[in-house]
This record gives structure tokens, C-alpha cells and sequence, in this order.
């Protein structure tokens, strides 16, 4: 089975230990993911299998066969962008751009998985089936990708416009 990405059926490449996200930069030319450390420690390669975050640096793409891979790319309807990049864009979610694109797609991961009422270290009640997503709760959340622009802020400022309740 192949592996979907942003909704087109790529086949795996026959090498088993090429990463994901070689195989999306090099192999296929989408270059919307970003290497940063390519040790699992930036979140800059982020991006969703069947909409949960993962680390592409850290996943082997032979792994993924028959999963559905979402990857910056894959955010817009066609000139229509994501909620959130809009966002992004609005409350200056950026300098230099490098670590937008795991930046959105771990913020859109983040919030599904408070949606199911996944609770981080700073949740004050582990039995909420769906957490509110306050800026604590998205500072820790979202403390696995880095910016180095400094953008944090910004950042937060626009994960809170798109998923925090009530928005602001
Ligand atoms: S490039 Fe994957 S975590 Fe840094
Ligand atoms: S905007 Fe430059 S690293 Fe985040």
C-alpha cells in the first residue's frame, strides 16, 4: 500500500531507512517541511498522519504505508488558506518563516488532541473530556517547537484566535 500524501497516493521509497521527511523534501519536493535539527528536537518537520503530530525527522516512511500524511502543503482549499494561517498572519505568527510550517501543523495536531480531552502537565483536571485551551495550556503544548526568531508570542496570539474558547 502506498502512502497518502496531502491526499495524492505516493509509493515508498524501496530504501527502509529513508525518513519521512527526506522523503517528502527530497523525494517529492515538498520543501513546506522544514530540517532543523533532524534529531527530534525542534519541531520544525512536523506534520499530521491521520491528524496527529508526529516528528518526520524521527519517522521512517516505510512506517507510514497506507497512513494519510498531511504536510503544510496540504493546509489551504486552494487559494483559501487554513484558519490558522490566516491567523499566523494576522498576529505576526513570524520572522523568517522557518518554523511556520511545524508550527501549524503541531498547533491543528495540539488542538484535536485537546479536543479529546488529552491532558499536559499543566491540565488541572486529567478527567476533562475536552480541554480549554488557555495560553498555559498552549505554551506547553506547543514548547516542543521551537522558534528562534523569537516569534512565540505571535505565535500563541494565533493558535488562541483559532482554538481557544471563547477566541480572542
Ligand atoms: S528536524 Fe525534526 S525535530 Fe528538528
Ligand atoms: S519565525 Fe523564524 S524560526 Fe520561527
Amino acid at each position: 500500500m502506498p502512502v497518502v500524501i496531502n491526499g495524492v497516493a505516493v509509493e515508498l521509497p524501496p530504501d527502509p531507512r529513508v525518513s519521512l521527511l527526506d522523503l517528502l523534501r527530497e523525494g517529492l519536493a515538498l520543501t513546506g517541511t522544514k530540517k532543523g535539527c533532524d534529531q527530534g528536537g525542534c519541531g520544525a518537520c512536523t506534520v499530521l498522519a491521520d491528524g496527529e503530530r508526529i516528528l518526520s525527522c524521527l519517522a521512517l516512511a516505510v512506517a507510514y504505508d497506507g497512513r494519510r500524511i498531511t504536510t503544510v502543503e496540504g493546509l489551504s482549499a486552494g487559494d483559501e488558506l487554513h484558519p490558522l494561517q490566516q491567523q499566523f498572519i494576522d498576529h505576526d505568527g513570524f520572522q523568517c518563516g522557518y518554523c511556520t510550517p511545524g508550527q501549524l501543523c503541531s498547533a491543528i495536531g495540539m488542538a484535536a488532541e485537546a479536543g479529546r480531552g488529552v491532558p499536559c502537565a499543566v491540565s488541572t483536571d486529567i478527567t476533562d473530556e475536552k480541554i480549554v485551551l488557555t495560553d498555559d495550556e498552549i505554551r506547553e503544548r506547543m514548547s516542543g517547537n521551537l522558534c528562534r526568531c523569537g516569534a512565540h508570542n505571535g505565535i500563541i496570539s494565533a493558535i488562541a484566535a483559532t482554538y481557544a474558547e471563547p477566541p480572542r
